[in-house]
């Protein structure tokens, strides 16, 4: 809570193409909270570090990311959408956090168990305190709410944990957040092994739908999508991943339901079915990839988007850190 308005904060990274997992889960979600709530949406190349970037890609998938941001229908006038680097208070308080953070709290992150097996040859500090970062990012704006998909759950739940920890410390200094994971679309799994999640990192193309795949090329890849030797179209996540995927994905985009989707489906076949779900999600990106061109080609706006985002934000991230540097005795000029 920022005075009696309450605070919607979230972030994505700019370390790969953004994937319909990305918007289903989390993109797509954030503009609700525009209207009544104080929103901060940040992309976060900070965190994208933590794995070796190649510098020209990141920086154009940081302005691709924003552009995508106000494709996804937020309003630069309504949020505060900014760059991560450009704030410096989030690497400042992540340091103070770090303190307050234990060891086996952050060896217990799934996501750090997948990623240092992943990157086996690079189990860098920051890929272990990840998680910290995120939590100042969170905190820095006092944030009630936290839009995510279910993997990064785990990581707002030790963000309240730290929180907490601190207050405890240090009474009435954060406001304690809360992770929004949406009931459809928090865990869009890959076409290609549907019990892996989709991820924008994911070296098989075909196993991922990127938001700015064009439209033969999502048809292409629902067709090939892999689902099970039966004939029904049934929601069953333990017996039939692929087709229950799918269906998710189909209700996502369209609003009906999952017990809908499978009454239309009835006695129709896996073709007619993935080619239904390529059409509808075609059919639903294609706007935002219309907005996200038109935003794209205006460089110069969307500096001066992020130029204006980091000064709004940073107005905030200044006064929560120097209400905690305040509490914790740093000395304090005027
Ligand atoms: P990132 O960049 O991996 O993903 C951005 C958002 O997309 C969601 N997501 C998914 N949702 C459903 N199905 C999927 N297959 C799928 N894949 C990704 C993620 O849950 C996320 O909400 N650590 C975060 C970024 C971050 C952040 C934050 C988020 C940094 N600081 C503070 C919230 C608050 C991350 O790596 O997300």
């Amino acid at each position: 809570m920022f005075g009696d308005q309450k605070v919607s904060f979230s972030g994505v990274q700019p370390s790969g193409n953004l994937t319909i997992g990305n918007y289903l889960g989390a993109l797509r979600n954030f503009s609700t909270y525009s209207e009544e709530y104080k929103t901060f949406y940040c992309v976060v190349d900070e965190h994208a570090i933590t794995v070796r970037q190649i510098p020209a890609e990141l920086r154009r998938r940081t302005y691709e990311t924003l552009a995508l941001y106000m494709a996804c229908g937020l309003d630069p006038e309504k949020n505060t959408l900014y760059v991560q680097s450009m704030v410096h208070e989030h690497a400042e308080l992540s340091w103070i956090l770090n303190c307050f953070t234990m060891f086996g709290e952050l060896s217990r992150m799934t996501q750090f168990k997948d990623k240092s097996a992943k990157h086996a040859d690079n189990i860098n500090a920051g890929l272990f305190t990840y998680p910290v970062l995120m939590a100042s990012d969170i905190l820095l704006y006092q944030t009630d709410v936290v839009p995510v998909g279910i993997d990064q759950k785990q990581h707002v739940e030790l963000c309240r944990d730290i929180a907490m920890r601190f207050n405890q410390v240090y009474p009435d200094t954060f406001t304690i957040p809360e992770p929004i994971v949406a009931k459809q679309g928090r865990k869009i799994m890959s076409l290609a092994e549907p019990t892996k999640k989709m991820s924008k990192s994911d070296e098989n193309p075909n196993a991922v739908v990127y938001i700015l795949d064009d439209r033969d090329t999502i048809i292409r890849k629902f067709k090939r999508a892999v689902t099970d030797s039966e004939s029904e179209i049934r929601y069953d996540e333990a017996a039939k991943p692929g087709v229950s995927n799918l269906l998710s994905i189909y209700s996502c985009f369209t609003g009906k339901t999952i017990e809908e989707a499978e009454k239309e489906f009835a006695g129709k076949g896996y073709g007619d079915f993935k080619a239904a779900v390529g059409e509808v999600t075609a059919d639903a990106l294609a706007p935002v990839q219309a907005e996200f061109a038109r935003r794209l080609a205006d460089k110069a706006g969307l500096e001066a988007q992020m130029k204006k985002g980091a000064e709004e934000a940073s107005y905030y991230a200044r006064r929560t850190l120097s209400k905690v540097q305040k509490k914790l005795g740093f000395v304090q000029l005027h």
